[in-house]
């Protein structure tokens, strides 16, 4: 397998009902990843783009989160629509969704 020039780290990461630092799966992250995983399946970019279910990256309340590398870009609370600019953006256009990061210091 080629070292691939898009990873996307898509948090999947699920706690106790209740936990207070939540988790992204109760935000719905198994559709994003499902995204992700639809995005990579239709455009047969397999040796170029990769997609990771991980656990906790860190800013649970603003999950969904997705990390996308080497660009070191976070999004957060990536819905099916902030999904798919995240890809066009990185995979399409070769940069990051700006106005999607996360800002910094919400972390
Ligand atoms: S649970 Fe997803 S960032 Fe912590």
């Amino acid at each position: 397998m080629p070292k691939p020039k898009v990873h996307f780290l898509v948090c999947s990461n699920q706690r106790p009902p209740g936990h207070p630092r939540g988790s992204c799966a109760e935000h719905n992250a198994g559709e994003t990843a499902n995204v992700f995983g639809q995005m990579l399946q239709d455009s047969q970019k397999f040796d170029t783009v990769k997609v990771s279910m991980t656990s906790c990256l860190g800013p649970c309340s603003l999950g969904p989160v997705v990390v996308a590398y080497p660009d070191n870009a976070w999004y957060g609370q990536v819905d099916a629509d902030k999904a798919k600019k995240i890809w066009e953006s990185h995979v399409d256009e070769g940069k990051p969704a700006s106005s999607l990061e996360i800002p910094e210091g919400s972390f």
